[in-house]
């Protein structure tokens, strides 16, 4: 099995709204209402790829998950407590695995990825928030050393700060 993890182009978006759409299926079939047509959407795509901060994993030429990596904090985030020695800090956002390949260890692969990526950019943390109610996004992230930063209220309800410092 061959697995690369590379930077989204503007080429991938197609495949990237399917991998999308295919998570939102699965996340609505299990009860999660967190991902929904709002978000994330093809302009949310663009966005990402155009900031050239998206990275995807292929397997066998097959996109089967993505992550996002960059600087853009949510100003929900604000009333969390981050560390105090936490900056230059990073941000994770829409980290996903297609549901036909999840359990497979290839969010924790993503995620070491977008580690590296801010390491090499003198990240000294990452950020990210999760729904409450999405069980296996509420496990990984303390399973790879994340505290959690507290809880905001975002337009799809409760959603809990996590920060791992690098
Ligand atoms: C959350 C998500 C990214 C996890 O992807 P994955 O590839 O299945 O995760 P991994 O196989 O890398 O799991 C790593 C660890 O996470 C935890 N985990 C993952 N899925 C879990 C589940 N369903 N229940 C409990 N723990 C889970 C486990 O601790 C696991 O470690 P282990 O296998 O050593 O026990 C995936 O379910 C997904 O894409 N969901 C839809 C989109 C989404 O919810 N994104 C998160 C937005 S914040």
């Amino acid at each position: 099995m061959t697995l690369i993890v590379c930077k989204a182009i503007s080429t991938d978006a197609t495949a990237l709204l399917r991998l999308v759409r295919d998570c939102v299926a699965a996340m609505r079939a299990a009860g999660i209402e967190q991902w929904d047509e709002v978000y994330p959407n093809a302009e949310t795509i663009a966005s990402d790829t155009e900031a050239g901060t998206m990275h995807i994993l292929n397997v066998e030429d097959t996109i089967i998950g993505s992550i996002t990596i960059d600087q853009n904090m949510d100003q929900m985030w604000l009333g969390m407590t981050w560390s105090a020695d936490s900056g230059p800090a990073f941000a994770v956002h829409r980290l996903m695995v297609h549901p036909t390949q999840q359990d497979r260890g290839f969010a924790k692969r993503l995620m070491q990825h977008a580690e590296s990526v801010a390491r090499q950019q003198g990240g000294r943390s990452i950020r990210l928030d999760t729904f409450l109610h999405n069980p296996a996004a509420m496990a990984l992230y303390p399973h790879l050393g994340y505290r959690r930063t507290g809880i905001a209220m975002m337009r799809k309800g409760e959603f809990v700060g996590f920060e791992k410092l690098l």
